[in-house]
C-alpha cells in the first residue's frame, strides 16, 4: 500500500486543540490516525527566511510543519484564500477583496511548499491535498518532477460558471487543477458547476467516468461527500449522560426546550438570519417564550479579514437586541458564546437538544448537521432544522429543510420542530442516521484514496 501524503494549511497536531481546528482538520485527524502516514501544513507561525519543516512524529503519524514568510502568509491566507476563494465560493460577491499581490503570494505559497515537501517524498508516495489554500500545489509539484498520484479534495462548494467567472484568476486555477490525478468535490451539484464551466468557458471535454481532458492534461472530477466518525459521536453523546457537564445543562435549563447552533463565526453560516428567526418564533409563537432557549456556540473565525470582524459586531448587536426584548428575570432567550468546545461536551449539549440549527446560507457540507443527528437518543430524538444550501441537505432529508433567507419560513419550521410528535421524531431522524452511520469519515477516505489509485487511462479516451 503506498505512504498516504496529506497536505493542508491547517494542521491537528497533537498539541493543536481540534475544537480550534474546523471541519476540516477534524476529519483528516480521523481518517489518518487509522491508516497512518505523513501530514504536511502550516506550522501556524511565521518568520522571515522561514526554515525547512520541522518534522516529528507521534504514533502512526510523521508531521512536518512549515513555517511561511510573514507577507506571503497575510496574501495567501487572509488575502487570496480568505479574502478572495472563500466568498467566490460560497456565493458572496460583494465580499470579495482580489488583488493581483495576492494571487502571487498564493501561488508563491504553494511553491514554497512544493519546495520543502519534496524532499520528504517517495516516487512510490500517494498526495493526497486538501482545500482552496493550495490548489496550485499539485503543478508545483510536477515542475518538480514529482511523477506519483495526486489527489485533490475541495472542502467548500464549488460555484456555478456565473460566480465563478467573475475571479480574475479563474483560467489559471482550472489549469492548476488539471494537474492533479483526481479532483474531489463534496456534492453532484459541485461537479455539474466545474464540468459546465470547464465544458462551456475552458474549452475542455468530458467523458464517462468523471473524465476531463483540458488542453494537454487528463484527470478525473467526482464527487465525495464527506461523513464523520459516527461511532465516536454516538459513543461520546452516550458517555455524557448524566456526567457533570450534562448536569450542569439540564439545570440551567431548568426544564426549557433548547435548540442549538454551533458555527464557525463566519459570514457563510447565516447566522444574523438564525438569530432573526429565532425573533421571530418569539414574536409569531408566544407560546414558545420562557418555553425555549437557543444556545448559538459560535468560536470566532479569521479576524484579520474585515468581513469577519463586522459579522462580529452585528452579532453582539442583534444578539442583544433579542435578549433586550424577550427575556425575562428567570430566563434568557438566547445564550451565545464565542469560544470554542470539545467533542465530547459538543456531544452532551447535541444530545439534550431539541433542535439543532444548521442554517448556513452556503456550506460545503456541514459536519455540525451530522454530528448532530449522530448524537441524538434514539428513544426520543431532536429534530434538525438544516438549510438547503448545505451540501448535507442531499443526504439528510429527514431533516426540516429550510431557506435560511426566508427568516418567517425558519420560524415556521423551529416551531414544527418544537411541536413535532415523538413518532415523528423518531422517522425522520432514523432516515438521517442511516445516512450518517453508512456514508463516515472512514469510507469517505477509502473511498477517494480508492479512486485516486485508478490511472485515467483505464477510463474511456475521450472525444
Ligand atoms: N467544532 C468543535 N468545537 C466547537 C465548534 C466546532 O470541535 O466549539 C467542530 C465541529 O464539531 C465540527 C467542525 O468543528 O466537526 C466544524 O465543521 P463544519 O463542517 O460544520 O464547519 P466548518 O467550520 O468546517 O466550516
Ligand atoms: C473550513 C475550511 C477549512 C478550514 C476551516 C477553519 O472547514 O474548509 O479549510 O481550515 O474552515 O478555518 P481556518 O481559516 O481557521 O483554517
Amino acid at each position: 500500500m503506498a505512504r498516504l501524503v496529506i497536505v493542508s494549511n491547517r494542521v491537528a497536531s497533537p498539541k493543536e486543540r481540534a475544537a480550534k481546528a474546523g471541519g476540516l482538520a477534524v476529519a483528516l485527524r480521523e481518517a489518518l490516525g487509522q491508516r497512518g502516514g505523513l501530514w504536511f501544513g502550516w506550522s501556524g507561525e511565521t518568520q522571515t527566511d522561514p526554515p525547512p519543516p520541522k518534522v516529528f512524529r507521534s504514533g502512526r503519524v510523521t508531521y512536518a510543519l512549515q513555517t511561511l514568510d510573514p507577507e506571503d502568509q497575510r496574501a495567501h491566507y487572509a488575502g487570496y484564500a480568505n479574502g478572495a476563494l472563500w466568498p467566490l465560493c460560497h456565493y458572496r460577491l460583494g465580499a470579495i477583496s482580489y488583488r493581483r499581490a495576492d494571487w502571487l503570494g498564493y501561488r508563491r505559497v504553494s511553491e514554497h511548499f512544493a519546495r520543502s515537501l519534496m524532499p520528504l517524498l517517495t516516487p512510490d508516495d500517494t498526495v493526497w491535498v486538501h482545500d482552496y489554500h493550495f490548489i496550485p500545489l499539485a503543478a508545483e509539484l510536477r515542475k518538480l518532477g514529482f511523477e506519483g498520484r495526486i489527489g485533490y479534495f475541495h472542502h467548500i462548494p464549488w460555484p456555478t460558471p456565473e460566480v465563478f467567472l467573475t475571479l480574475p484568476s479563474h483560467a489559471a486555477l482550472v489549469q492548476d487543477l488539471s494537474h492533479y490525478d483526481l479532483v474531489g468535490l463534496q456534492t453532484e451539484h459541485d461537479v455539474r458547476a466545474l464540468l459546465t464551466y470547464i465544458s462551456s468557458e475552458a474549452h475542455g471535454w468530458i467523458a464517462p467516468g468523471g473524465v476531463v481532458g483540458l488542453r494537454e492534461r487528463r484527470f478525473r472530477i467526482l464527487s465525495f461527500p464527506i461523513g464523520i466518525d459516527a461511532a465516536a459521536f454516538v459513543h461520546d453523546a452516550k458517555a455524557s449522560v448524566g456526567r457533570d457537564e450534562e448536569r450542569r445543562l439540564e439545570a440551567s435549563l431548568a426544564g426549557r426546550a433548547l435548540a442549538v447552533g454551533v458555527d464557525r463565526l463566519d459570514y457563510s453560516k447565516g447566522l444574523p438570519n438564525k438569530f432573526a428567526a429565532f425573533g421571530e418564533l418569539l414574536n409569531a409563537y408566544p407560546e414558545h417564550r420562557s418555553k425555549v432557549t437557543m444556545m448559538q456556540i459560535a468560536p470566532v473565525s479569521r479576524e484579520e479579514v474585515a468581513e469577519y470582524r463586522a459579522l462580529r459586531r452585528e452579532l453582539e448587536e442583534l444578539g442583544g437586541a433579542i435578549n433586550g426584548e424577550y427575556a425575562e428575570f428567570d430566563w434568557v432567550p438566547l445564550r451565545y458564546l464565542n469560544k470554542a468546545f470539545p467533542r465530547a461536551t459538543l456531544a452532551a449539549i447535541y444530545r439534550n437538544a431539541r433542535l439543532g440549527l444548521v442554517t448556513p446560507l452556503r456550506d460545503g457540507m456541514n459536519l455540525v448537521a451530522k454530528e448532530y443527528v449522530a448524537a441524538q437518543n434514539p428513544k426520543d430524538p431532536g429534530v434538525l432544522v438544516l438549510s438547503r444550501f448545505a451540501g448535507a441537505a442531499d443526504e439528510l432529508t429527514g431533516a426540516l429543510i429550510v431557506n435560511p433567507y426566508d427568516i418567517e419560513g425558519m420560524a415556521e419550521a423551529f416551531n414544527v420542530g418544537l411541536r413535532m410528535p415523538l413518532e415523528e421524531r423518531k422517522e425522520r431522524w432514523r432516515a438521517n442516521m442511516d445516512k450518517v452511520e453508512t456514508n463516515t469519515i472512514h469510507e469517505w477516505c477509502e473511498n477517494f484514496i480508492a479512486e485516486l489509485s485508478r490511472p485515467v487511462d483505464q477510463f474511456t479516451a475521450g472525444p
